[in-house]
């Protein structure tokens, strides 16, 4: 298994934790040799040299002003200023020549970062500015929209053949079983969803404002769902009867031929029906025999399809909440294990690893209530179609970052993956994605009342 190195730790200042994320995208670049950057490879994205100049790009466009930086080199603030959120339209078509060579976009990369640091270097830079927003508060965006896209662009390798990338080491098979699945009863109760802006900690505009709600009892999986339980629903002719799917979500899996989980291969013609297919797991740099115990990535429409086969369903965001930072005294947690920061012996996340691991491998990790594997090692889907909190507001110099998503036909997911960043795995923090979506690191447990 390929690891990164790093240390799970806190970086004690906002220009160390710039610095820290930019050495992560830098790092994930350099996966890439120069023929590769003008790749797509998934077809709804955009080509990779759009994510070499689009970070640097979004940083100025969020700070030139606040910080009162200055640079000749403009020409692609708007070129590289926004990506693409991949909803039932049609494919982009752009072609390689339409974006410009590696190298003029590294030298606008480095321009971008000498003028911003310029500024940054400045002591008094924290202090205001005439905005309305802190320089704090965008900063914390400009470090967090980077680490979010070290995620995307870790899928987007991820999805691009091994002989694409800088050769790593191959990764390891792991013929570990999966643990036996059991219900983890949730008794009635309050959990919060959401943070306070009175408390002056960072948030994403959809993290605000802090309400409580009222959950009634439930049960819920111990364990997110893993290859080898999936692998039966696979079996069992899941992908060949409309009635466990939703009927739009059976009209894509049609459209797209889907017969088995994104992240699976087999050379076999008619794989699922075959019990003695082989089944393979695309590992981010290569592949080995389907590891069991590993939780399953899927969509949502597939998680769905999942849960209304075993007769289950997923859980709420309110449900995975109360599961995950929920104890059986009413008090609430600030992380599933307790109120200590996170350290790699509770979970995969943080970049430690490109791919999933056993989903019963953080035993420390677990929840009051003895829920295993809640952050990392894939985010996890809710039912829950994504949309404000009581007392949302967008961010006044980035209005459509979550608005424009409140369409009821995005689902929020929690929890965090093995690329997700450890400022990341705060208790509001929410993602979202649409339902037809197979390339993110995206796992799923069910609940039953
Ligand atoms: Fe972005």
């Amino acid at each position: 298994m390929a690891t990164s190195q790093s240390p799970v730790r806190a970086l004690p200042t906002l220009l160390s934790r710039l610095e820290d994320a930019r050495a992560r995208t830098d790092a994930l670049f350099r996966l890439l040799p120069p023929n590769s950057f003008y790749d797509r490879p998934i077809p709804e994205r955009h080509r990779l040299i759009f994510y070499l100049g689009h970070l640097e790009a979004f940083d100025w466009n969020l700070l030139a002003v606040p910080l009162a930086a200055e640079r000749r080199e403009t020409e692609f603030d708007k070129l590289f200023a926004f990506g693409i959120d991949p909803v039932g339209g049609g494919l982009p078509t752009d072609v390689p020549g339409d974006w410009p060579n590696i190298a003029r976009v590294e030298k606008y990369n480095r321009t971008t970062r000498e003028a911003l640091d310029q500024r940054l270097q400045n002591p008094g830079v924290f202090e205001s500015n005439d905005s309305g927003t802190a320089n704090t508060v965008l900063l914390n965006v400009a470090i967090e929209h980077r680490l979010m896209h070290a995620e995307t662009i870790a899928y987007l390798l991820h999805n691009m053949p091994t002989e694409r990338k800088t050769p790593q080491s191959a990764p390891s098979a792991d013929a570990r079983t999966a643990p036996r699945q059991r219900r983890v009863a949730i008794p009635a109760g309050t959990t919060t969803l959401g943070q306070p802006r009175s408390r002056g900690m960072f948030g994403w505009d959809n993290e605000f404002e802090q309400q409580q709600v009222f959950v009634p009892e439930f049960a819920v999986d111990a364990y997110p769902v893993t290859n080898g339980e999936y692998l039966k629903f696979v079996q069992a002719g899941g992908y060949e009867h409309s009635i466990y799917w939703m009927s739009e979500d059976w009209e894509w899996r049609s459209q797209r031929r889907l017969e088995h989980p994104h992240f699976w291969q087999s050379r076999s013609s008619s794989p699922a029906s075959d019990p003695e297919t082989h089944w393979e797991y695309r590992a981010m740099f290569g592949t080995i025999p389907l590891p069991h115990s590993w939780p399953v990535y899927v969509s949502h429409a597939e998680a769905s399809a999942f849960a209304c086969w075993s007769g289950k369903r997923l859980p709420t965001e309110a449900e995975w909440h109360r599961a995950a930072f929920g104890t059986p005294h009413d008090a609430e947690r600030t992380y599933p294990w307790g109120d200590a920061a996170p350290i790699s012996s509770h979970g995969n996340f943080h970049h430690l690893r490109w791919d999933p691991a056993p989903v019963d491998a953080h035993p420390r990790g677990a929840s009051a209530f003895g829920v295993h594997d809640l952050l990392g090692n894939g985010w996890e889907w809710t039912s829950t179609p994504f949309g404000p909190l009581r007392g949302f507001e967008p961010f006044p110099f980035y209005r459509g970052y979550s608005a424009d998503f409140f369409d009821g036909k995005h689902f929020v997911m929690k929890g965090g993956s093995p690329r997700t960043d450890i400022c990341m795995l705060r208790r509001s923090f929410r993602n979202w994605f649409q339902p037809h979506y197979p390339y993110v690191y995206a796992k799923f447990r069910c609940v039953e009342n």
